[in-house]
């Protein structure tokens, strides 16, 4: 299958910023979704404005972190939709803080959310994506996976795991299943500065309202690297303001 519409879609993070925004893109092209995320109201909110629209979407109370619900995940689109073409893992947590503040429950969230939440994502989707003899990972990693800029050494260093696991990912997956890692720079989303150190989050929210380019920027490169042909692997994608250093 290539295209877009009819494809059945899992999207983790999908109660706002660039998730909610490839739901919508996604959905507006005829693909059917299961979007996860923990906010139910705001994850409610999605799935009430895309039914309005005339979308296909269910969702799900998932946390990443969590091997279980990346399963309940996986097997909502196979229930649902008889299949899973494509699982996007955006989930994140930019709970940015100089090392010397030991904001170890924000590291700690990073590394389960990025690291932990994509390779749980790998385990429930790979099964299925095998018996299919096809399907696609998209992995949103950050501009941080390729640059390190003080005070993001943990939230880079996660991210550049994304990237790592991303490529072996790729390597491994065989002619049957693509394997796609979208970096976007600043982003206009309420998650930029988001549990960030006070310092931190006043300079990332400054710059956001500078330079960010809209997640609508994001989900069309998704979108882009959904829509190839079979056989056709976007691999990386770096979506950043002209305007971003
Ligand atoms: N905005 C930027 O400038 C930027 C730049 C580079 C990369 N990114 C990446 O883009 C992705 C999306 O971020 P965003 O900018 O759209 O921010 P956002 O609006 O805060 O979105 C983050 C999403 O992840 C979900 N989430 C967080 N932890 C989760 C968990 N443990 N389990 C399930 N869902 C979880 C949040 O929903 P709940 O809280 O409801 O669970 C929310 O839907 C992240 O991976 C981020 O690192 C963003």
């Amino acid at each position: 299958m290539s295209g877009i519409a009819g494809k059945a879609v899992a999207i983790t993070g999908a109660s706002s910023g660039i998730g909610a925004a490839t739901a919508t893109y996604l959905a507006e092209k005829g693909a059917r979704l299961v979007l996860g995320a923990r906010r139910e109201d705001r994850l409610n909110a999605v799935v009430d404005r895309i039914t309005a629209q005339g979308g296909e979407v269910v969702g799900a109370v998932i946390d990443v972190t969590r091997r279980e619900d990346l399963k309940l995940l996986t097997d909502m689109s196979v229930d649902r939709f008889g299949r899973l073409d494509v699982l996007v893992s955006n989930a994140g947590t930019m709970a940015v803080s100089p090392l010397d503040e030991l904001r170890q429950d924000d590291w700690d969230a990073m590394v389960a959310t990025h690291i932990t939440g994509l390779l749980n994502g790998i385990g429930a989707a790979l099964p299925v994506f095998r018996r299919q003899r096809s399907g696609q990972f998209v992995n949103v990693a950050s501009t941080a996976a390729y640059i390190v800029k003080s005070p993001q050494s943990v939230y880079a260093a996660t991210k550049t795991a994304v990237k790592v696991l991303t490529e072996g990912l790729r390597q491994e997956a065989g002619p049957d299943l693509r394997v796609t890692l979208v970096s976007p720079g600043f982003t206009n989303t309420e998650g930029v500065g988001k549990g960030a150190s006070p310092e931190a989050a006043a300079a990332m929210v400054r710059q956001r309202d500078e330079i960010a380019i809209p997640p609508s920027a994001i989900a069309s490169a998704i979108g882009f690297a959904i829509e190839q042909p079979i056989g056709v692997d976007i691999s990386e994608i770096v979506v950043r303001p002209t305007a971003q250093a």
